[in-house]
């Protein structure tokens, strides 16, 4: 299985992916990482590891139809079959999805339904949950609201800040999105309308 990672920033994530697919946890191959931002961290990251790299400014694509459709074209010409956003902070086009379907999946650091969107840890924080956590889903064509794949819980203190919150919740992620990606590179997630299931249980929680 080839692997395309799709981050903006710092790509602790996709720190994460590339560690779990050198030491042999997920069976697949990072074949490329497309970043938005120039100056991506993640992108550092990807060179360290001699993964091919690839960059798509709104500023060399104007207009978010031709900028999907030139980012799609160029991952599909290089025979990906999952697409992984990890701090992508663009929303991706129905085009664009649906080039992929049931192959894009995205992080995102709450316990969805509840707090989509941009600062999620913010959100939940000033609701007052006892819990937050994050969540690997599908991607549609909504934002934050394709089928859920796995979630992983942590608990909210009350003297929590954003930035305590937001690590408690990171270092769930850093497994969590590695166990969900080795599921679907061993062939055991299948999507039945909004419900996936997981071959041997739900081994992704
Ligand atoms: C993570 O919190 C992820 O859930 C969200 O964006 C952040 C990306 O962090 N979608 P990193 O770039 O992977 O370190």
């Amino acid at each position: 299985m080839r692997i395309a990672v799709l981050a903006s920033g710092r790509g602790s994530n996709l720190q994460a992916l590339i560690e779990n697919v050198e030491n042999g946890f997920i069976p697949a191959e990072i074949a490329l990482v497309v970043s938005d931002k120039l100056e991506a961290p993640a992108l550092d990251r990807a060179f360290q590891h001699g993964i091919e790299r690839a960059v798509f400014t709104d500023k060399d694509f104007p207009g978010r139809e031709i900028f999907d459709r030139e980012l799609a074209g160029f991952i599909k010409a290089k025979n990906i079959d999952l697409v992984c956003l990890a701090g992508f902070m663009r929303i991706l086009g129905t085009d664009f999805v649906r080039t992929f379907p049931n192959r894009i999946i995205n992080i995102h650091p709450s316990l969805l339904p509840s707090f989509p969107g941009l600062n999620a840890q913010k959100q939940a924080l000033e609701y007052g949950v006892k819990y937050s956590g994050c969540t690997v889903h599908f991607v549609d064509e909504g934002m934050d609201t394709g089928p859920i794949i796995g979630q992983r819980t942590v608990p909210v203190f009350e003297n929590d800040t954003v930035e305590s919150l937001s690590g408690r919740i990171l270092e769930q992620e850093h497994e969590l999105y590695p166990l969900v990606v080795r599921q679907i590179a061993l062939g055991n997630v299948h999507v039945n309308g909004r419900i996936v299931s997981i071959k041997g249980g739900n081994s992704c929680a």
